[in-house]
């Protein structure tokens, strides 16, 4: 097992977060993964991911987890796909983000915190409105995550996404724009090809303190990195 300081996957026991960490195990990295129930999370990850026992809610139990690590992925959100009430969704799309930024701070992190979020947190659609509508506000708070994660002084890259799709990684391009798009049904990718873009913003020098949107697009895998060499840092 490699010995360098781990990638904390923050959202590693599911979805695009799993999917993130497969492809940076498959990458040599070190992994390490905050797990609110960790027997459940062991079960799904990969052989040789650290798994660490925490949640977003209970502040005092992300300093462990954050203590040591590279660089941060956060992919954590209230549940994909299912109702859930403001309390909820403040509690982990936005207070979950401060508390991980404090702790970030406490640690005396100096990596980079790589932030998934969603299309639709600065343009109006009708999608965006029934996201809303189903994780209450989930888009206003995310918006407000993006905001702090800026402020707070930490080296970052937030990728946002549109629909997240199960299907096979490396079959579509990945375009990336930082014009923001409108959350839609024609703006979607795989968790597979999201995860690719993760692995290659985490060390990319162009990614850092900037904010892009991906989608899959029709054509063979292109040279991502390329694409990243194009962007451009946020506007501080
Ligand atoms: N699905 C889409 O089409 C879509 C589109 C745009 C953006 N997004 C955003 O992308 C992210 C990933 O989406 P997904 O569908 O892959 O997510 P998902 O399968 O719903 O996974 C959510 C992850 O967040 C973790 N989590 C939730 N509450 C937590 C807490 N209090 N403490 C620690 N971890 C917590 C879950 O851990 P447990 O295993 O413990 O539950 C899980 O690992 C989400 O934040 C979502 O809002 C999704």
């Amino acid at each position: 097992m490699p010995l360098t300081a781990p990638v904390l996957v923050i959202g590693g026991t599911r979805g695009a977060g799993l999917r993130i960490v497969e492809r940076l195990v498959a990458g040599d990295r070190t992994v390490r993964v905050l797990a609110r129930d960790p027997a459940a999370a062991r079960s799904r990850l990969p052989g040789g991911v650290e798994v660490v026992a925490g949640d977003l809610t209970r502040p005092e139990t992300l300093e462990p987890a954050v203590r040591g690590a590279a660089h941060l992925v956060f992919t954590a959100g209230a549940p994909s796909g299912r109702y859930a009430p403001e309390r909820v969704v403040k509690a982990t799309d936005y207070d979950g983000v401060l508390h991980t930024l404090a702790s970030l701070g406490r640690t005396g992190f100096t990596g980079r915190f790589v932030y998934l979020n969603s299309m639709g947190v600065t343009r109006p659609s009708i999608w965006a409105m029934l996201i809303n509508l189903l994780k209450r506000n989930t888009l206003d708070w995310r918006r407000r995550a993006e905001a702090a994660i800026r402020e707070s002084g930490v080296d970052y890259t937030i990728i946002r996404v549109g629909f997240l799709t199960n299907g096979p990684g490396g079959k579509a391009e990945i375009a990336v724009t930082q014009s923001p798009l409108p959350l839609s049904p024609r703006h979607r990718i795989s968790r597979q090809d999201l995860a690719r873009a993760f692995a290659a913003a985490l060390d990319h020098p162009r990614a850092s303190r900037a904010t892009f949107e991906i989608t899959a697009t029709k054509g063979p895998p292109g040279d991502l990195d390329a694409r990243l060499a194009a962007l451009q840092p946020d506007c501080s």
